[in-house]
């Protein structure tokens, strides 16, 4: 974690981080003669002294116990593929599984197949418990074929969802989906997904917590899904689930148990935590607690401040569930797409009005994702700790179509400048249920039953 890579920026924080980094990639034994230049430097010039104190406090705010100070060669073991456990060199099948994926398959690279016979999977009059923020026909959406479209790899097929098998792999069980709202959309998609299957009388949807906590029990089963607000998975300023618009955010360092209490005793969980982390190049970290006086707030690259919530979350899985029984997932970003120039479009435009899917196969979007996706691939690229990647960017990237855009409820009532110009209002970010949602379980009804 000591080696970061960075665009330029001159704030003083990152040119420390920049020089620490030429001082820590070569292996000190190696380098010794020129470290020893540096502090050779170092004793001459108070302000490379100041840099090298600087650096400590650095490795201090992203050590994850020693390994900010050894770096990689702490790293024992390095597996490039994050789903497999190794016990030993044996490959031991996972939790849940009935079968596998083709050998060499990656269900996340493929396309988009308009399949009116088998889309969409349910309907959204038949599914109560989508929020009307995603009920996107009940507030007026002319088009439907958002609805229809099915993922196909291009090296096999996707299992088709089998609703009955999860609701009894789930018997006596208990599903979790944490992190933010688009976290929320998918847990609610898997609702929809599996409620047919119960009788009326059989089900509930409650709140607790201050409703942190969402809980659909399916009695019958004795199984419950639940989704539990963390938008930063740490502690942060923005924690209540209701009131949480937040402009100045602030993530307590290393604090993941405040909300990991919570998520004990849970077999299977599904993390997401992106978007809040996008203020801007730089993020604000407080190093003590929320109750001190004066707050110890440091400010660190924003790819830096997600990469130290991606090692905590880790860490808490590795001491806190157990391979052998349970499964963990985490779902990669989940893209927007508020600038149409970004894909071609009319300069001014975003979503707003858009029914077809962006078709160059090739189309990123922002580089915020590509950065963050750097910081994901290389975080779970070193750890030993199981846990499968539902990498539903890219498939999603194609989506511009499939947003809520002006058909949702509002949380405010528009103004008559808003309602002339409704690209100004248009929710970019989320997702109309049913539609591309449903795809990101699949995926994870996927990866579960066939690894
Ligand atoms: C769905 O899963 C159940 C339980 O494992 C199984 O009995 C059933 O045959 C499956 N249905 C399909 C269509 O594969
Ligand atoms: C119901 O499920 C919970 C786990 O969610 C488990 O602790 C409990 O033993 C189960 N009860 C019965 C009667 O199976
Ligand atoms: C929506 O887009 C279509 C072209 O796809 C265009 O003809 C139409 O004028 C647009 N409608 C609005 C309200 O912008
Ligand atoms: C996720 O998928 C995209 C597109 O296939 C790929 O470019 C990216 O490297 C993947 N990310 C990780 C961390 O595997």
């Amino acid at each position: 974690m000591c080696s970061v890579s960075l665009q330029p920026q001159i704030t003083p924080s990152n040119t420390i981080i920049r020089f620490h980094m030429r001082l820590m990639k070569p292996p000190p034994l190696s380098s010794s003669s020129s470290a020893a230049a540096v502090f050779r430097k170092a004793r001459l010039s108070p302000y490379l002294f100041t840099l090298l104190v600087f650096i400590l406090f650095v490795c201090v705010l992203y050590g994850e116990d020693l390994t900010c100070i050894f770096g990689q060669q702490l790293q024992l073991t390095s597996s490039s593929d994050p789903i497999v456990i190794r016990t030993g060199k044996k490959r031991e099948k996972l939790p849940f599984a009935v079968g596998k994926t083709d050998e060499g398959c990656d269900l996340f690279s493929g396309r988009w197949v308009f399949d009116e016979s088998t889309r969409p999977l349910y309907e959204e009059s038949e599914c109560p418990y989508i929020q009307p923020q995603l009920t996107c026909q009940e507030h007026g959406r002319p088009d439907k074929d958002y609805q229809k479209w099915r993922w196909q790899p291009h090296g096999c097929d996707l299992p088709s969802f089998n609703a009955t098998l999860m609701l009894e792999t789930l018997r006596g069980k208990r599903m979790m989906f944490v992190g933010d709202s688009l976290n929320r959309g998918q847990y609610v998609s898997m609702i929809c997904l599996l409620h047919k299957l119960i009788p009326d009388d059989a089900k509930s949807m409650e709140s607790f917590d201050s409703d942190s906590r969402t809980v659909f029990t399916a009695k019958t089963y004795n199984a419950t899904i639940e989704f539990y607000w963390a938008p930063f998975l740490l502690e942060s300023n923005a924690d209540n689930a209701v009131v949480h618009r937040i402009s100045d955010r602030l993530v307590r360092k290393g604090s993941v148990n405040k909300h990991g209490k919570h998520w004990k005793g849970v077999d299977v969980l599904v993390f997401n935590t992106y978007l809040w982390w996008m203020t801007g190049l730089e993020f604000k970290i407080l190093l003590g607690s929320f109750n001190d006086e004066v707050k110890d707030i440091v400010n660190v690259p924003t790819t830096e401040a997600y990469r130290m919530a991606m090692k905590t979350m880790l860490r808490w899985v590795r001491r806190n569930m157990d391979p052998k029984k349970t499964r963990v997932f985490f779902t990669s970003m989940s893209p927007s797409h508020g600038k149409s120039i970004e894909w071609g479009g009319e300069p001014g435009g975003n979503c707003y009005n858009q029914t077809t899917l962006i078709e160059d196969p090739n189309y990123w979007g922002s580089d915020s994702r590509k950065n963050i996706m750097e910081v994901i691939g290389e975080v779970f690229g070193k750890t030993t700790v199981p846990i499968s990647f539902l990498n539903i960017t890219q498939l999603s990237n194609y989506r511009k179509d499939a947003h809520t855009s002006i058909y949702k409820k509002q949380w405010s009532p528009l103004t008559p400048e808003q309602l002339a110009n409704p690209v100004s209002y248009a929710d970019c970010v989320h997702w109309c249920l049913p539609g591309l949602q449903d795809t990101w379980n699949e995926l994870l009804f996927a990866k579960l039953f066939y690894p």
